[in-house]
């Protein structure tokens, strides 16, 4: 790698990325439901699906077959803690935070708002703001209230309506106060798990299900960007985005043109029909891809070599790069990274993790790339869905006992690159 100092421009946003479910406890939606109706299931499953996969099965084996972890309860405790979070990132000296609002406490009950919760948000933003933390605002991130899923959720057309609605409840209710705003989170993540594979909520395989729920969010994310843009000058509208980098194993023959379909039927089909200002890419780590044949033909993940997080996902960072190249000669909007980040327990591969994304990250900027800021994920320890809480992403780590903090190492590295502006290659390797 070069020895030139891998810096970035002052007005680079630095952040990190944090999601109402995953951190703030006692939310009721469907998510909530479907952890208890899973979570038995999901512990009895977890050696068959992780005990091969993951670098160190006896670290996790006990959390991960208990059904406990799998109940978000409490979770990170971060509704109750907020401003002692926000007070940490302004101690690491974060320029950006990036946080969802949880539609199912602003709106419990169809059409009847709970201004507790909208206040909650408001505070929060205000915080942020009077800490110099610019505010990033996701609206929809994976779960919805009860009463969307009993109206069958996204597959029904009344939802953007209803999603709408809510969407200028939170746009009022932040009077210009947020700037930057991503209406919903990795649309085709929540279409390929609820509605293909039936492994989130609401657990479908159904193709027709799918392109309805895939055309009822286009339509959502417009009507959100049109609604944001027409009562805040100078707003910017992301679609955040779960970068597929899908490759051929060994560059055999029918794996090529598979891993392209793979990438265009994940990414291109979704960006070029959505209505965005920037591109939210939200990247951590390639899939190296083996078609096998027989019947049926089989898709398979072959693990690759090299460090790996805890959940087994090898680093592969020149991957943003690559996706941040092919994204923007495609459709030319600027990009932040809105998630990038590893679970790492030990704490002893995220530093190089961050530092290795940011150097592929820089050399696109440097080839031409508009790249507007970096959110590493999480901001600290959280439920990771259907695993549960031992993937732990955060920069603070959460003890699940006392709900303490602790700022982690590299969260310190991190902050040291923030207040730098960038770090020396040599801190690369
Ligand atoms: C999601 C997060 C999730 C992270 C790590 C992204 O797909 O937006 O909610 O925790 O990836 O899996």
């Amino acid at each position: 790698m070069d020895s030139e100092p891998v810096k970035f421009p002052k007005d680079f946003l630095w952040g990190a990325s944090i999601s109402s479910h995953q951190v703030e406890g006692f939310n009721f939606n469907d998510w909530s439901e479907w952890e208890h109706q899973n979570a038995s299931r999901l512990s009895a499953e977890a050696e068959a699906k992780f005990a091969d996969k993951v670098p160190d099965w006896e670290a996790i084996r006990t959390m991960a077959t208990s059904p406990a972890n799998y109940i978000s309860g409490l979770a990170s405790d971060h509704y109750a803690r907020y401003k002692e979070d926000i007070a940490l990132a302004k101690e690491l000296g974060l320029t950006s935070f990036r946080f969802s609002v949880e539609w199912s406490r602003v709106e419990p009950k169809e059409g009847e708002y709970n201004q507790e919760a909208i206040d909650h948000y408001v505070d929060f933003v205000s915080r942020l703001k009077q800490a110099g933390i610019e505010p990033m605002v996701t609206l929809h991130h994976r779960t919805n209230p009860l009463w969307v899923r009993d109206q069958n959720d996204w597959q029904n057309k009344k939802t953007v309506d209803d999603y709408a609605r809510y969407v200028s409840k939170m746009v009022d209710a932040f009077k210009g106060e947020a700037k930057l705003w991503n209406p919903i989170n990795e649309p085709m993540m929540s279409l390929v798990g609820g509605y293909l594979g039936g492994v989130y909520p609401p657990g479908k395989k159904n193709l027709f299900a799918a392109l309805r729920v895939f055309r009822n969010m286009i339509t959502a994310q417009k009507r959100a960007y049109q609604i944001i843009h027409s009562s805040i000058p100078g707003a910017s509208v992301g679609l955040s985005h779960a970068a597929m980098v899908a490759q051929p194993y060994k560059n055999k023959i029918l794996n090529r043109p598979l891993a392209k379909l793979l990438n265009y039927l994940t990414n291109d089909l979704l960006l070029k029909r959505m209505t965005y200002d920037f591109v939210g890419v939200q990247y951590y780590a390639r899939a190296v891809i083996d078609f096998k044949i027989g019947w049926p033909p089989k898709v398979e993940e072959v693990p690759q070599p090299g460090p790996t997080s805890d959940m087994g996902w090898a680093f592969y960072p020149e991957g943003l790069y690559q996706f941040c190249k092919h994204v923007f000669a495609r459709y030319k909007k600027p990009i932040y990274v809105t998630e990038n980040g590893v679970t790492d327990a030990d704490d002893d591969l995220r530093e190089k993790y961050i530092k290795q994304h940011l150097f592929w990250l820089k050399k696109a900027m440097e080839e031409g790339v508009e790249i507007k800021g970096y959110f590493y994920w999480a901001f600290l320890d959280n439920l990771e869905w259907d695993k549960g809480f031992w993937p732990r992403f955060g920069l603070l780590e959460v003890n699940y006992q006392t709900y303490e903090r602790k700022v982690r190492s590299s969260a310190r590295a991190y902050s040291e690159i923030i207040k730098n502006s960038g770090f020396g290659a040599d801190e690369v390797a």
